[in-house]
């Protein structure tokens, strides 16, 4: 006897990356940030007192919105208001949301492949049909890709910048001008923005006032080093931010005390950007001896590297036997990634005993 719905009783659930709890063991498989989050963040932690929890928390989370907005208002043009801005449980709950949101039961999503494996799940919760679009040979977008987009008919594409799991990113131009072709909603998952290079100048949110079918996924996860708390946003014009925010969201979908680390973590940004740049300079370094090791990588904007094992001992092995020495790195059992590991970038001393066992390991 089964009470789910058809397309609940067929589908299988997401399956997160290992979280053991043990402190001895080097957790390079989730993409967390090695360094804590601010002595801001840890004060305003302290602050919180059981009074305060009494009652229900500013059902928006007024406060980081409006931090949110003024942080990233890059465009002189139109600034943000907390409008553009739509709190959420964890950038998950941004991508459940813009599904509920976009996507009726019956239409479809598409998405680039390899991917988040996230998306396939929540579309087959919506009961909704999914498009994967091959990445090219380079692992880049296909040049019609926003023609592809427009021939499955779906109602809402991801697109995941800079990509996981290959790190590569995509130019904001590109992201622009498929965004003008498409005619549903693009969501630009940005989960790993705060790690790509500056001298870069890549900033998609000065374009959310101009393209109104963009929505930008941000995450406090991995660059505030707040994984722990689950706080993610959603940046876009109004015409995708309005019917989030005041008809599909819970009520209360973000509570007081992530809401106060959230807006503690924008007040102190500036802590949060030394950890991305100690990142950078570490994915430059393990980049550069993972290929000593005859491990090669592809040229990463995020916290993590997608590394080629080469035979004899090939990639599963591999992770197999990082595993036994304490060291988690992700393996993906799927097409094009089976010959590859996934490593989080690290702190300095993460780095170091990780290519220690590699050497140990590779000989
Ligand atoms: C591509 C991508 N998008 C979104 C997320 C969502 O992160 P969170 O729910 O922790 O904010 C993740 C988390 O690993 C991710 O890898």
């Amino acid at each position: 006897m089964t009470f789910e719905r058809r397309n609940i009783k067929n589908m299988a659930g997401y399956v997160p990356g290992e979280q053991p709890q043990q402190s001895d063991v080097l957790k390079l498989n989730t993409n967390e940030n090695p360094y804590p989050a601010s002595p801001q963040v840890q004060q305003s932690l302290s602050a919180i007192d059981v009074e305060q929890l009494r009652r229900y928390p500013s059902p928006m989370a007024d406060q980081f919105r409006q931090l949110a907005a003024a942080t990233f208002s890059t465009s002189a043009k139109k600034p943000l208001t907390a409008e553009n801005i739509v709190p959420t449980n964890g950038g998950d709950e941004l991508l459940r949301l813009a599904i509920t949101t976009f996507v009726d039961s019956g239409d479809s999503i598409a998405y680039a492949e390899p991917g988040y494996s996230l998306y396939p799940v929540l579309a087959a919760i919506q009961d909704c049909q999914c498009h994967p679009i091959a990445l090219t040979e380079t692992w880049s977008l296909p040049e019609n890709f926003a023609d592809q987009l427009n021939r499955s008919g779906a109602k809402l594409a991801f697109l995941i910048n800079p990509h996981a799991p290959t790190g590569l990113l995509c130019s904001v131009q590109r992201i622009a001008q498929i965004a003008r072709s498409f005619s549903g909603v693009l969501v630009v998952d940005e989960a790993y923005v705060d790690f790509v290079d500056p001298e870069l100048g890549y900033d998609l949110v000065a374009l959310v006032n101009e393209l109104d079918n963009l929505l930008i996924l941000r995450t406090l996860s991995k660059g505030y080093s707040l994984a722990g708390i689950r706080f993610g946003y959603g940046i876009g014009s109004l015409g995708v931010t309005q019917a989030m925010l005041y008809k599909t969201r819970d009520s209360y979908n973000t509570d007081y005390v992530a809401q106060q680390i959230a807006s503690a973590s924008l007040q102190s940004i500036d802590y949060a950007r030394i950890t991305w740049d100690k990142i950078r300079q570490q994915r430059q370094r393990l980049y550069e001896e993972l290929a000593g090791l005859g491990l090669i990588s592809l040229p990463s904007q995020a916290n993590f590297l997608l590394t080629t094992v080469p035979g004899p001992i090939g990639a599963k092995s591999l992770h197999q036997r990082l595993k036994q020495l304490g060291v988690l790195v992700r393996y993906f059992d799927q097409d094009r990634l089976r010959d590859k590991i996934r490593i989080t970038v690290g702190s300095a001393q993460d780095n170091d005993r990780l290519l220690q066992c590699l050497k140990t390991l590779l000989g």
